[in-house]
């Protein structure tokens, strides 16, 4: 026969058991979302959907949260359906990882608000992450290329990122220019630079000493400016090409000239933002030389 005494260890037990069990589950399932959990960088190519790659397909396919700009949420749209999608601005790069006590005015105030939306966004992955949720945060073309969403990389780098490639605007415009960009009549290098950012030492007129071949990312800065540093050291006769809008079969366009003559070709057009320029002897050369006349 049991006893009060009895009984109540019984009681006591099972209380202790099923304690023990939803211990256990709690630190299964916080153990299930560490191994389900992970953070991706997705490089979705330049231009057209269809120059995107299969793994960033099944990336996208696969996470549950995915960040990325508007324009990117239409041009992937088929593969985001039914999805949550959150929007993740491109600018919160600026300011990264600046103190803004040691700026003033503006300045100051700019990294201030920058920083307040960059921990918005911080906690949002790392919630996701808690709760086990494959993350997938869009870039156009290759994210580690002028990619401004590159510093999730140092922020997320204790989530162990992974970065899915993408095909560069820089491949796109090479295909547009149908020449063998490493293939010059006296170069073999290319150099992938952008607008002189403050603070560079590497400006356009420091490596053009070499007359290599180079692809300039150009920022909304202004195309005169590029031409005239350019100048400094390449010929006037040098080669120079214009992309504009590298991928899309619909709207691509390449104006090709010399620096002396690109920004009358051009005239008073306006560029777009996603237009490359190009300048070196690769433009211009040919496997097969026209042999010299008698
Ligand atoms: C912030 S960078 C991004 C580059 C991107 N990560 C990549 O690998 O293609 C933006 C600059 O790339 C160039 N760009 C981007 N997309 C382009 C396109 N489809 N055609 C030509 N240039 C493009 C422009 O010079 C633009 O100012």
């Amino acid at each position: 026969m049991m006893t009060r005494f009895n009984r109540l260890s019984v009681c006591l037990a099972v209380l202790a058991s099923a304690l023990a069990a939803c211990v256990a589950t709690g630190a299964g399932s916080a153990r299930a979302a560490e191994q389900t959990a992970k953070f991706y960088l997705v490089g979705t190519g330049p231009g057209d959907p269809d120059l995107v790659t299969l793994r960033a397909v099944r990336v996208i396919q696969e996470a549950d949260l995915v960040f990325c700009s508007e324009s990117l949420k239409g041009r992937f749209a088929s593969h985001l359906g039914g999805k949550e999608v959150r929007h993740v601005a491109w600018y919160l790069f600026q300011y990264y990882g600046q103190d803004p006590a040691k700026l003033e005015g503006q300045q100051r105030r700019r990294c201030e608000e920058l920083a307040e939306q960059r921990s918005r966004f911080v906690a949002q992955v790392r919630q996701a992450m808690q709760q086990g949720k494959r993350i997938a945060v869009l870039d156009s073309g290759d994210p580690l290329i002028y990619g401004p969403l590159a510093w999730c990389l140092e922020e997320f780098e204790d989530l162990d990122p992974v970065v899915v490639p993408g095909l560069s605007c820089f491949n796109a415009a090479n295909a547009a220019l149908r020449r063998g960009v490493t293939t010059g009549e006296h170069t073999k290098s290319v150099i992938l630079t952008a607008t002189d950012f403050r603070g560079t030492t590497d400006t356009i007129d420091k490596l053009s000493v070499h007359r290599s071949t180079m692809a300039i990312f150009t920022m909304k800065a202004e195309f005169k400016e590029f031409i005239k540093r350019l100048s400094v050291n390449y010929p006037p006769e040098t080669p120079v090409a214009v992309v504009k809008h590298a991928g899309y079969a619909e709207k691509e366009e390449v104006v090709q000239g010399t620096l002396a003559t690109i920004v009358d070709q051009l005239g008073a057009e306006g560029l777009p933002f996603e237009y490359m320029i190009y300048v070196g002897d690769f433009l211009t050369h040919r496997y097969k030389q026209v042999p010299p006349r008698d």
